[in-house]
């Protein structure tokens, strides 16, 4: 039984399907206790596999674990019958599963998913399905680091598909170095959040800050800053369906937040302060993501500035919400984010100690390609115990990592939120 290191070893789905892609590499027979652990929670499993994959494993293997019919073929039996509907299997299956995931997912099948082929069933049912797709890679050191790879697995996250990384180690062909497949525990877990099964949250209200803060220079202008918000609102969604309630503040973004959180959107570092002050009450874990503004304009104008020369503006702090909210802490779980650029390790542990933080969730922003206004993000999870690496990936699996750590840190505290 797989213990997903989350105080719960095993969550029970009710009939939840899932369509588990097996494609051609040496892996495939690990596949074979993929089965078994999703049918641990309760997943109907439907197997596909790939003619390469069938040199591996005999699909007889997967139709006596899963107990059903394995798909072996877009142009199987299921094309001779007369009736259209089981005809066109690959679309039946696509309308009627929770999700996808593949493993061992080749480099082939990676490449054929990011570039819309669809000449197998896998291939088919991938640019015909709307559920969410978890792929987890396994191949060669080398064919991992290829760049035509690696570019095919950035457009499939880029396009919201679950890659769960492959570890690194001694590889079937002799090599060391990445690209085993990782532990089906690990793919159970990437699966189990896809189908939003883990309800780890249940009985906690998470208020979770998100976006940038504008503080007004005068009626049209103002002092901002380059967040998105995006990690805020992953981190709603993600808290959401882990079971949790939340409240989200927001400061302005162009996105559509989570229907089922509740929503208070504003513009200043005072508003949010005043926001999270009204809300704290009933928080058990609270989460700021949001960039706050260190600074206010003091001398803010009633009027548009007209443009003669040099303008002076006064700057004074805004109210720190984070020294604010630990001051107020009682047994809430209490997560900062620290954006820094410079000296990062050294100040991300000072903020954690000096705001009595469980956590703190380090983005080094000065890194290409991640952190503002990015779909991605690589950050370091400190607590008082442990470092955590999380590599660069979606900021929705970033969120999900965070979230793992406050779970454990309810866990280790013993406390409960209910
Ligand atoms: C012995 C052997 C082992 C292989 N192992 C892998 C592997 O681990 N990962 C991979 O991407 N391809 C591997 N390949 C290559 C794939 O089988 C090949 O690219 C095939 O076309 C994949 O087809 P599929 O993606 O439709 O399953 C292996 C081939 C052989 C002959």
């Amino acid at each position: 039984m797989p213990d997903l290191g989350r105080g719960q070893s095993r969550i029970t789905i009710v009939s939840m399907k899932v369509a588990l892609g097996v494609s051609g590499g040496i892996a495939a027979y690990k596949a074979a206790e993929l089965v078994r652990l999703l049918q641990d929670h309760g997943v109907r499993v439907q197997v596909i596999m790939t003619r390469a994959a069938q040199e591996f494993v005999r699909p007889l293997t997967f139709a006596a674990l899963s107990g059903e019919k394995v798909i072996t073929d877009l142009f199987g039996e299921g094309a001779q019958e007369p009736n259209i509907e089981s005809a066109v299997e690959h679309i039946a299956v696509a309308q009627t599963i929770d999700a996808l995931v593949v493993a061992p997912a080749t480099a082939d099948i990676i490449a054929k998913f990011a570039n819309g082929l669809a000449g197998d069933f896998l291939s088919t049912l991938f640019v015909a399905t709307t559920a969410p797709v978890v792929v987890a890679p396994a191949m060669n050191v080398n064919m991992w680091e290829n760049t035509a790879t690696q570019e095919n697995i950035q457009k499939l996250r880029a396009r919201g598909v679950h890659v769960v990384e492959p570890d690194s180690g001694y590889l079937a062909c002799g090599m060391v170095g990445a690209g085993r497949l990782a532990a089906n525990e690990t793919i159970v877990k990437a699966v189990l959040e896809a189908l939003g099964a883990v309800q780890d949250l249940t009985g906690e209200t998470v208020l979770i800050t998100a976006g940038p803060t504008r503080e007004p220079i005068d009626p049209v202008r103002y002092i901002g800053n380059r967040s998105s918000g995006k990690m805020g609102f992953a981190l709603a969604e993600a808290a959401l369906r882990r079971g949790a309630k939340v409240v989200l503040v927001s400061g302005p973004t162009a996105l559509k937040p989570p229907s089922a959180a509740e929503v208070i959107q504003v513009q200043t570092a005072r508003e949010m302060r005043d926001a999270v002050f009204a809300n704290l009450e009933r928080a058990t874990v609270v989460i700021k993501a949001a960039a706050v503004a260190d600074f206010t304009v003091k001398n803010c104008s009633d009027t548009k500035i007209k443009r003669s020369g040099a303008l002076q503006l006064e700057l004074e702090p805004t109210p720190d919400i984070l020294k604010e909210v630990a001051a107020h802490k009682g047994h809430r779980i209490v997560v900062g984010f620290a954006a820094e650029t410079h000296d990062t390790l050294e100040n991300a542990r000072k903020k954690l100690q000096s705001k009595s933080l469980d956590a703190i969730v380090l983005n080094d922003v000065s890194q290409p390609g991640i952190g503002f206004d990015s779909e991605r993000n690589a950050v370091t999870i400190l607590t008082a115990t442990e470092s955590i690496e999380v590599p660069e990936m979606s900021k929705w699996e970033v969120a999900h990592r965070v979230l793992d750590v406050i779970v454990k840190s309810r866990a280790q505290r013993g406390v409960s939120a209910r």
